[in-house]
């Protein structure tokens, strides 16, 4: 019988649950829906930011299921992330109050830096000249700030290499409890995974299908013939398998949908497991990074020249 992984233990103690709600690309007329029904399946992790433009509609959604009875706060876990435009020490509490004023909270479980970029503070745009040169150390204050005050009950980051998680964690006082980071069958993030276990830094993955639904990725996940045959086999949907796949490998998974039944399919993935004769066909899979931040390099603007030095070659 399959373990059931429903949470990871985070190094604060806290315990994130394994399947969160993906919300990156979720329309802002269509969130409130998706997220209503993923709490009423028996989601328990919303993962926001402010960058995706619906906070206040998941706040919405979240506020008239406490006062309906569905769910209380202290059973949910809600992420959210810093924008690029808000790494400024000072900005850094007063984005965490827009985003908590946004949810309709006073706290979130947790705070995560979205990007290790920064842009100017007001720019609009992902143009090459909003691009400013990141101090992660300071703005790091800022959320170990936060973590005191209990405004973000655990902080983390996402999008960071293994470079600059190690750079970070060599210098703070409360290290990061999570790094969030593209993570699926075909972007499995061997070297970054170890990194993480042996920092005791929990790795959490999203696009964990591959985000099909993004137009310029070209993305075949749901449609590779190991993943298919593997599904066939155990009588679940490539969707499931992959996500299982993640569970197994000891990551939480936020996938998308605004799709009440593809939600509910996301979500059953405890029962049943994919046993060692399969999981090891895994390794056969072609590796490709999805989402390369192409946007935030630049030769001459911001703080990376390449690809390559924004992921310190894991890409
Ligand atoms: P939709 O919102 O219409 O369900 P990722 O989480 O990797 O970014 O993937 C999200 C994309 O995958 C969205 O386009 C979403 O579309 C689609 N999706 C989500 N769940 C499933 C599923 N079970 N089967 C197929 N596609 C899915």
């Amino acid at each position: 019988m399959a373990k059931a992984v429903r949470f990871f233990v985070l190094n604060t103690g806290a315990k994130i649950p394994s399947v969160g709600l993906g919300t990156w690309q979720s329309d802002p007329g269509a969130v409130s829906a998706a997220v209503t029904a993923a709490i009423k399946i028996g989601y328990r992790h919303i993962d926001c930011a402010q960058a995706y433009g619906n906070e206040k509609e998941v706040g919405s959604a979240l506020q008239k299921l406490f006062s309906e009875g569905v769910v209380k706060r202290e059973d949910l876990w809600i992420t959210s992330k810093l924008r690029c435009h808000d790494h400024a020490p000072e900005d850094v509490p007063k984005a965490l109050d827009r985003t908590l004023e946004n949810l309709q909270l006073n706290h979130l479980d947790i705070y995560l830096i979205h990007w290790p970029v920064s842009l100017r503070k007001g720019s609009v745009g992902l143009k090459p000249e909003n691009l400013t040169q990141p101090d992660i150390p300071s703005t790091w204050k800022a959320m170990e700030a936060l973590y005191h005050s209990g405004k973000a009950r655990a902080i983390g980051v996402s999008n960071f290499s293994s470079k600059k998680l190690g750079d970070l964690l060599d210098i703070v006082e409360v290290p990061p409890a999570v790094n969030q980071v593209e993570c699926h069958p075909y972007w499995q993030q061997g070297k970054l995974r170890e990194f993480c276990k042996s920092r005791g830094v929990h790795l959490s993955g999203y696009s964990p299908l591959g985000s099909p639904g993004t137009g310029s990725i070209k993305s075949d996940i749901l449609k590779n013939p190991v993943i298919a045959t593997i599904a066939e086999k155990l009588g679940k949907s490539p969707a499931q398998v992959a996500l299982r796949w993640g569970l197994q490998m000891g990551h939480s998974v936020l996938p998308k949908s605004t799709n009440e039944a593809r939600i509910k399919e996301n979500s059953d993935v405890f029962d049943w497991s994919i046993p060692n004769d399969l999981f090891c066909k895994f390794s056969e899979l072609p590796q490709v990074k999805l989402i390369k931040g192409t946007g935030f390099v630049h030769e001459t603007l911001g703080a990376y020249k390449t690809v390559e030095e924004l992921w310190d070659g894991e890409v």
